[in-house]
């Protein structure tokens, strides 16, 4: 039986530009390659998910414009239940504006219409986040929000993972309740400022692969290596991973292999969900790896 993974959060469309050179400010440069691709990382991490096996719900908001259109047929092809709030917005749809160069990226995100993803607007869906098998949450949607689904999958005993990034403080009940937290670095370290709770962690630390804590002590479970064509979503294509993995019922350190091979075939492809692989691929994948290493 698939599980039930249900992500709240944030559904973007990516403005990809691509470029030798950035521009300096007050500059201008020519680009070279200019695309529209479907992002947001609740969006990014429903579709990892989903691709990889689970039965997906995203709860979340699109505008009432093209983007809106062209992302909810998406999400529909992809599988996954879309439970949008707020259908009457006249928020345009989220943005981000990334720029590419020398394979590294820099994002603008203009959350528009997922900023109504509300405690209220999400009142109807309380029964879908109880019957989860996981819920998985970043924090491009509102704060209050996030800290809300925490304490409501709590009492129903669902384990939650939250991706904390962009980086915002959740409140230290809230901090209590979620059963893992994936940071990356950076994020990891503005995290410790608000307590110990570095059993709960799995830190991301791209070609470098994750760590996570057992028994006290930190272990890192290093990454595959591959050829980087784009790294957007890279994160979002592991915690995807890690939410289907760790539903399924696998111990923490191979769930996160799992999802160090999942990350790095994301990242072999232009656009963050363009690369997300399916449970198929990410197994040729490692069978693959492990004849290598074999020989
Ligand atoms: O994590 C990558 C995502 O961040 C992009 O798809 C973009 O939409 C931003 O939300």
């Amino acid at each position: 039986m698939k599980k039930k993974v249900t992500v709240i959060g944030s559904i973007n469309m990516d403005l990809v530009t691509t470029t030798r050179v950035r521009p300096d400010v007050g500059e201008t440069v020519l680009g070279e390659t200019f695309s529209t691709i479907p992002g947001g990382k609740g969006a990014n991490q429903a579709v990892a998910a989903a691709r990889l096996g689970a039965d997906v719900t995203l709860i979340g908001c699109v505008g009432n414009d093209l983007f809106g259109q062209q992302l909810r047929q998406h999400l529909q092809h992809e599988n996954i239940t879309f439970c949008e709030v707020a259908k009457q917005t006249n928020k345009h749809t989220g943005i981000a504006s990334i720029t590419i160069s020398d394979h590294d990226n820099s994002i603008i995100v203009v959350p528009g219409a997922n900023a109504e993803v509300t405690e209220e607007a999400i009142k109807p869906y309380v029964k879908v986040i109880a019957e989860s098998d996981m819920i998985l949450m970043q924090l491009e949607i509102p704060i209050h929000t996030v800290e809300h689904v925490i304490r409501v999958a709590s009492r129903s005993n669902v384990p939650v993972i939250v991706n904390p990034a962009p980086f915002q403080m959740l409140s230290n009940d809230v901090m209590e309740k979620v059963a893992y937290l994936t940071p990356n670095e950076h994020e990891e370290k503005r995290l410790k400022n608000q307590g110990d709770f570095k059993e709960k962690l799995i830190v991301t630390k791209g070609s470098e692969g994750a760590t996570v804590w057992k028994n006290g002590d930190s272990v890192n479970i290093p990454s595959y290596k591959v050829e980087v064509l784009d790294t957007t979503g890279a994160g979002d294509a592991f915690n995807g991973a890690m939410a289907v993995a760790l539903s399924e019922g696998k111990e923490l350190i191979e769930a996160c292999q799992f999802a160090n091979a999942v990350g790095a075939l994301a990242v072999t492809k232009l656009g963050a969900q363009n690369g997300m692989p399916t449970k198929k691929e990410v197994e040729h994948f490692l069978i693959d790896r492990k004849r290598r290493e074999d020989t």
